[in-house]
């Protein structure tokens, strides 16, 4: 890819750890970027090069993943694509962000432990489309598991069986890195909230306590037409965009998430994240078009599936339960071929649900257990549910190199729930991208 010189945009993000104060009275050791939970917000126009050079000030080796930006395989931060950054290195990452939307960039190594502590932000790259709203707001949704004395501790033998399980959820619910927080907004004004799951495992279940909104984007962008709901999942890695108020002067309501079973040993519950208070009125000049974009279909819902992918779990003799893909832990799948519709059916065979995320390329729906969808959109993350099938169609561009797909509750990951496959030129022979790959390997 020819670098867009007219337009580059440099940001520098330092991983260390770093002491964060989530509320009043509890203090964490957090790494992060730049001493914030999150990191600081990287923005950038659609077609606009970044370059972000990324030092690592931790103890141990990491590498930064842009969840959702279609980059050459090179930068997309995985230790397929390059060397994890040693502590006291850094790396610059330079990459076009050839899409507008709500994207995120979170660490890709020891996830269980970085992410958890706190090694994540918001990437956003806007364009000029005809939606002119009042106020932009960013949420990353978060949860951290603190003891009584606020650290991060490993359970004993039996706790982490079970977080490996059901991945980890914790007792310290985060907005933007902070616990029961106040969000002040004016009377008569309608805002663009984006929403970001960077949890573990936790599913977002937004909810206004009944008030509606419209949802206008999810990972890939915009909809087609804004659709008003009254509630939205949003599975770790998953993003969505939506329209609230205009709210009456006076009024005060919580961000809650709905209980939600994905059907493992933890009890869903109702939570709340943060409240939002509506003060004095003010003038709107929102305009919301009826039309938000075209999104072309890929594919027919009974395109020919190219290929079968399986979710499932399976007995292990080390650890009682093993993650897998097609039957195996870490595992490769076949390459595809650049320029060659991907039409995959994927299954998950087990009995609790597992949110797929692809790197490097968004996808659409085009069946889930034997259904078209509601309406189209482009997603890098999507909720299997359990014993449930979904076909999804998506096209492999000129990105030759490494690639991933995998489950992304961060313990299932972890645990093997994951595959690798090349994307290839077919008119040239054996191209394997510079970096030896290792198999069985820890993320
Ligand atoms: Cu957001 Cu491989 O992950
Ligand atoms: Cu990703
Ligand atoms: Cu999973």
């Amino acid at each position: 890819m020819k670098p867009n010189t007219t337009n580059i945009r440099y940001y520098e993000l330092t991983a260390s750890e770093f002491d964060w104060k989530v509320s009043e009275n509890k203090t964490v050791k957090a790494w992060g970027f730049n001493n914030s939970i999150p990191g600081p917000v990287i923005n950038a126009s659609k077609g606009e090069t970044l370059v972000i050079k990324v030092k690592n000030n931790l103890t141990e080796p990491t590498v930064v993943h842009w969840h959702g930006i279609q980059l050459p395989s090179s930068m997309d931060g995985t230790d397929d694509a390059q060397m994890p950054i040693e502590p006291g290195e850094a790396f610059e990452y330079s990459f076009i962000v050839p899409d507008a939307g709500t994207f995120w960039y979170h660490s890709h190594q020891n996830e269980t432990v970085q992410m958890e502590r706190g090694i994540y932000g918001a990437l956003i790259v806007e364009e000029k489309t005809d939606i002119i709203v009042d106020a932009e707001r960013i949420f990353m949704i978060d949860d951290m598991k603190l003891t009584a004395g606020n650290e991060f501790k490993e359970g004993n033998v039996f706790q982490r069986w079970l977080e490996r399980h059901d991945g980890r959820e914790g007792n310290t619910l985060l907005v933007n890195g902070k616990e029961n927080s106040v969000i002040e907004m004016h009377a008569g004004q309608t805002e663009r909230w984006r929403f970001i799951n960077s949890s573990s495992a936790k599913y977002f279940y937004l909810y206004l306590g009944e008030r509606s909104f419209k949802i206008i984007a999810t990972d890939g962008g915009l909809l087609e037409r804004p659709r008003e709901v009254t509630q939205v999942l949003l599975t770790p890695g998953e993003r969505v965009d939506i329209l609230v108020g205009p709210f009456a002067e006076g009024e005060k309501f919580s961000i809650e998430s709905l209980p939600f079973n994905r059907m493992t040993s933890i009890k869903p519950k109702h939570a709340q994240y943060a409240t939002v208070k509506v003060g004095t009125p003010k003038l709107s000049k929102a305009f919301i078009p009826e039309n938000l974009r075209t999104i072309e279909s890929l594919a027919s819902q009974d395109a020919r599936v190219s290929r079968k992918i399986k979710f499932s779990v399976g007995p292990s003799w080390k650890h009682g339960i093993d993650f897998l893909v097609n039957d195996h832990i870490h595992t490769d799948d076949n390459p595809v071929n650049i320029g060659e519709l991907q039409v995959w059916e994927v299954a998950n065979t087990s009995l609790m649900d597992h949110p797929f995320h692809l790197h490097g390329f968004f996808f659409q729906v085009i069946e889930e257990n034997g259904n078209a969808p509601a309406y189209k959109a482009w997603k890098d993350t999507f909720n299997l549910k359990p014993k449930s099938k979904i076909k999804i169609a998506w096209m492999p561009d000129n990105r030759p190199g490494r690639w991933m797909y995998h489950c992304h509750i961060l313990e299932h990951h972890e645990a093997g729930m994951m595959a690798h496959f090349e994307v290839v030129d077919p008119n040239k022979g054996e191209q394997l991208s510079g970096l030896h790959h290792h198999h069985h390997h820890k993320m």
